[in-house]
């Protein structure tokens, strides 16, 4: 089920800031990749805390891609068009709202132009386990994991390892611990979030 919303996990988000926006700052290409994204909250989130914390340059050299599976066929345009009603955006704190979202008719918000711009969608199967590039600052991976098995788990995790810059990061939701089978291949940066560093 595709549940998610805008600042979800602020405490993760925080740990981000905080581990990999320095580490991404410097780069001429600063790849990020949010795996089952769903219809985009999670990954703009994203965008956001990046512009807010990394400096206008830098932030030019952002890319997200955002992928999910997406049963309805719909997550790519909701991407894309960046509209959201305004019951979905009152997490938002309200001096980024105001500073991010322009009003677009019938109670409808639209995320600003240079935000949507670094964004991009793609329909992705995490199970087929082909990852969609290389080379990313931070992969996150949040509430989905929990749907496949351990097997499966590790599998994709593995993925996500070779699809890493060296010292990236992944990121997955508070509940959802690392496999020990995994635990050589990364290094928790903080005890009390689900945020590994790539060995
Ligand atoms: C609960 S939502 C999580 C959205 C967001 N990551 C968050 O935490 O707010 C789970 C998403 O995982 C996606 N998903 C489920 N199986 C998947 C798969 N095999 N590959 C890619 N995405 C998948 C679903 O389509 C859904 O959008």
């Amino acid at each position: 089920m595709a549940f998610t919303f805008f600042f979800r996990d602020i405490h993760t988000i925080e740990h981000i800031v905080r581990h990999v926006v320095p580490f991404a700052a410097g780069r001429s290409v600063v790849k990020v990749w949010d795996a089952g994204c769903a219809m985009g909250p999670e990954p703009y989130t994203l965008a956001i805390v990046f512009a807010e914390n990394m400096g206008k340059f830098a932030y030019k050299n952002l890319k997200i891609d955002a992928t999910d599976i997406d049963g309805s066929n719909l997550f790519g345009d909701i991407i894309r068009a960046g509209v959201y009603p305004y019951e979905e955006l009152q997490r938002i704190p309200k001096e980024l709202f105001e500073k991010y979202f322009l009003p677009d008719g019938d109670g409808q918000f639209r995320i600003i132009e240079p935000v949507r711009t670094r964004l991009a969608f793609q329909k992705h199967d995490l199970l087929a386990l082909k990852p969609i590039g290389d080379g990313f600052c931070l992969i996150m991976c949040k509430n989905v994991l929990l749907h496949f098995s351990h097997e499966q788990r590790i599998e994709v995790i593995k993925m996500f390892h070779a699809a890493l810059a060296p010292g990236g990061f992944f990121a997955s939701e508070q509940t959802q611990k690392m496999p020990k089978e995994l635990a050589h291949l990364f290094e928790q940066v903080t005890p009390d979030a689900q945020l590994y560093r790539k060995r």
